[in-house]
């Protein structure tokens, strides 16, 4: 009894600990920032919002029965998670970067070099540091209302600036701009009010002089090798993702015995399933295998469309929709390989 007592209290002991988020401490103290951001600052933003986010991050995680994913997972799913999730896995996530890149310098015109390899994709994507820190001033500018602003490595290895709002990332499916953040700059009116009230620009100008380029750089390196970035690459691929859309509300309700929304969408399906058969399938999934099942499964749901259309029944209906979503469950083996 005591052994099966000791195994429950070690079990859940273990849970709690594997799955909490905790807050990271900063690099240096609240005031060493002071040339660009004052210390009230820091330690609130640090101590109280920081904090804030990973305090309701385990709250979410845990009301979602989400405890063991990791960081990342919640990001890139962000569009099947609850909004408390979605925005404090972002705030958990978007703070820790923004503290990992800031350092205090003594001298404002030297900001730190970023590494030669870095130097070179600037150059190759923005012409130079100078075109950079304007587009990103820009971007952090024109963000309406809260949000952040980013420098991204996409997958296919090039930099590019973006701005999301409220806690969202381009790790986040539901980013318009996908790819891993290598530097972000927070443009909530949390970061700065103290200091600069409305003035984000003289903010962002403040920011620039706190940038570790050095830390900038090694998150450059090891954002092209990441396979988090391979993972976005593959799931970055929007006819698959509305075609599984699609095929979800259809799938389910079939399972349930309700076969109205399949005699109802069956058209939507196959086109669906044209138009991802004629998609471009993302780099690292671009083999032989994928294309022909996109064929059989564009070929498969116009044998169900045909069916819905002579009024088929039940039975036929049902072992042509099992088909459908066998083959996609093939084509998302192969993704995932
Ligand atoms: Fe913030």
């Amino acid at each position: 009894m005591k052994g099966i007592i000791y195994l429950i209290f070690f079990s859940i002991s273990w849970a709690t600990f594997a799955q909490d988020f905790t807050l990271p401490e900063l690099r240096f103290k609240y005031d060493a920032y002071e040339q660009g951001i004052d210390a009230k600052t820091m330690e609130i933003h640090h101590s109280k919002h920081h904090r804030g986010y990973v305090r309701k991050l385990n709250k979410a995680v845990s009301e979602s029965k989400l405890q063991g994913k990791s960081l990342e997972d919640l990001l890139m799913y962000a569009s099947d998670r609850t909004s408390a999730v979605r925005n404090n896995s972002g705030g958990h996530y978007n703070h820790t970067l923004f503290w990992e890149i800031l350092t205090p310098t003594t001298d404002k015109s030297a900001p730190g070099v970023p590494s030669k390899s870095l130097q070179n994709a600037i150059s190759k994507n923005f012409g130079s540091m100078d075109v950079l820190r304007k587009q990103l001033s820009v971007a952090a500018a024109k963000r309406f209302g809260s949000g952040w602003a980013w420098l991204v490595v996409t997958p296919n290895k090039e930099l590019v600036v973006s701005s999301s709002p409220n806690q969202d990332n381009p790790i986040m499916d539901v980013s318009d701009v996908r790819g891993l953040p290598i530097l972000g700059i927070d443009v909530w009116e949390h970061a700065y009010y103290l200091r600069y009230q409305n003035k984000r620009g003289d903010y962002l100008s403040a920011i620039w002089s706190l940038l570790d380029w050095g830390v900038v750089s090694e998150k450059y390196a090891a954002a092209l090798n990441s396979p988090l970035l391979t993972k976005i690459e593959k799931e970055n691929w929007p006819e698959k993702n509305t075609f599984h859309k699609v095929l979800a509300q259809i799938f389910h309700s079939a399972e349930n015995g309700d076969l109205k929304p399949l005699r109802n969408m069956s058209g939507a399906l196959y086109a669906q399933a044209i138009l991802l058969q004629d998609s471009d399938v993302p780099k690292p999934i671009l083999k032989p295998e994928v294309s022909l099942s996109l064929v059989r499964l564009e070929k498969k749901c116009g044998v169900l469309n045909r069916l819905v259309g002579k009024n088929a029944r039940e039975k036929s209906l049902m072992k042509a929709v099992v088909a459908v979503h066998d083959i996609f469950h093939e084509v998302q083996g192969l993704c995932h390989d």
